[in-house]
């Protein structure tokens, strides 16, 4: 491993992988800024956005029976460190047992269902509010005050309803739904296994992460992350002074995908020696159904994971799980207040730009006279592949 001029240590797969996106790139923009592209555009129906039996289907089909993302292992790198989100549709905590395993569990005790944990953080045990019945990293009740009056029940029994957890290269991949199967993330992941594998994402360390909340339909939430033609029109004075609009490249590892952005400075890149090329990447890694993970340098000689986990709260209302992390090894107090910044600017943008235009499309998308269509071009490639997949998986036509 080398590091760069970012400080990181890529492992050499990455490297090339990163560099050939990097090739791809100059070379759309030596042809004029061109893009990667569909075959030719395509047509989708505005209730998709706006169907309430559709959206059941989808919180069914993605988010309960699904695997998905919950985190890095860098979010619970300690015993009893725990996770807690309710996005997916039930209330999960996902915490580190003493043997070093990752395990997820319902949010719910086994008393009379009351929520033990509200915020992520280090726990020995789970001790809930209402009556103190208390649970170990590992799920079993190892309290229960006037136990007498609870005699004949089997507390052998009355551990933590358990839901299907796997941590996997510096992933963590739960189903909300109990019962639903062992998670196969390589079956789950398919060609993107290796991709995501050489990013090397057990060495990154959360620095800030918070919820940020769109009155829209997730997946026109989760679309903004998948097209680099609205740059320069909704975001004139932030993204599109560092990023060229309009120039994306697209991967598939159905249903998943990676896209690559252009950094402006890659225009310098046109006619200089590889070997001067400096170290410098925005990619995003899409892990269907709901990640987006932007692997990027926001600011020169800094690399960030920008993970974002997107939750349909209702049909028009979305929770964004956004946490950033930077490479462990070299968080320092300085680093650590420039990836604080990153985060604020990141989600400054996105909840001030992204967001309100997905609000005003969702009031809009809810009124569309029938039969009214939204249109993806030809540019807008990945969020093509997106429907298309997103109706695959709930088994509805689009
Ligand atoms: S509901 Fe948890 S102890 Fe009573
Ligand atoms: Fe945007």
């Amino acid at each position: 491993m080398d590091a760069d001029s970012s400080g990181i240590k890529w492992a050499e797969r990455q490297q090339q992988t990163l560099r050939s996106l990097q090739r791809r790139l100059v070379e759309h923009i030596k042809a004029g800024r061109t893009t990667d592209m569909a075959d030719a555009p395509m047509a989708n129906p505005a209730r998709v956005y706006a169907d309430p039996v559709r959206h059941e289907a989808e919180r069914q089909k993605l988010f309960l029976e699904m695997p998905l993302v919950a985190g890095l292992s860098g979010d619970i790198p300690n015993t009893g460190d725990t996770l807690v989100f309710d996005g997916a549709g039930s209330p999960i905590i996902v915490v580190r047992d003493a043997a070093g395993r990752a395990n997820a569990f319902l949010n719910m005790c086994r008393h009379r269902g009351a929520r033990l944990v509200n915020d992520s953080g280090c726990h020995a045990r789970f001790t809930c509010p209402f009556h103190s019945w208390s649970f170990d990293l590992n799920g079993r009740l190892v309290g229960q005050p006037g136990k007498l009056s609870f005699e004949g029940l089997d507390t052998g029994q009355l551990g933590l309803v358990q839901v299907p957890c796997t941590e996997w290269h510096g992933l963590i991949f739960v189903k909300a739904q109990p019962g639903s199967g062992p998670i196969d993330v390589a079956a789950h992941l398919g060609g993107f296994a290796p991709e995501l594998a050489e990013i090397g994402l057990e060495s990154f360390a959360p620095v800030k992460s918070g919820v940020m909340k769109a009155n829209g339909n997730w997946k026109y939430v989760l679309e903004t992350f998948g097209e680099s033609y609205h740059l320069s029109s909704l975001h004139p004075t932030t993204l599109a002074n560092t990023i060229f609009n309009n120039v994306l490249l697209f991967d598939r590892f159905a249903p998943h995908h990676r896209i690559g952005f252009a950094p402006r400075s890659y225009g310098e890149l046109v006619d200089k020696p590889e070997g001067e090329w400096p170290e410098l990447y925005n990619v995003l890694y899409m892990i269907f159904p709901n990640t987006a993970m932007l692997l990027g340098s926001p600011m020169p000689g800094h690399m960030f994971i920008q993970l974002f986990r997107i939750f349909p709260n209702g049909l028009s209302a979305t929770d964004t799980h956004f946490t950033l992390y930077a490479p462990a090894d070299s968080l320092n107090e300085q680093s650590r207040a420039v990836a604080s910044a990153g985060f604020d600017l990141a989600r400054g943008i996105i909840e001030t730009e992204d967001f309100s235009v997905a609000a005003g499309a969702q009031r809009n998308l809810l009124a569309a006279p029938p039969g009214f269509k939204v249109n993806y071009g030809r540019n807008e490639v990945a969020l093509q592949h997106l429907h298309r997949d997103l109706a695959a998986a709930i088994g509805m036509p689009l």
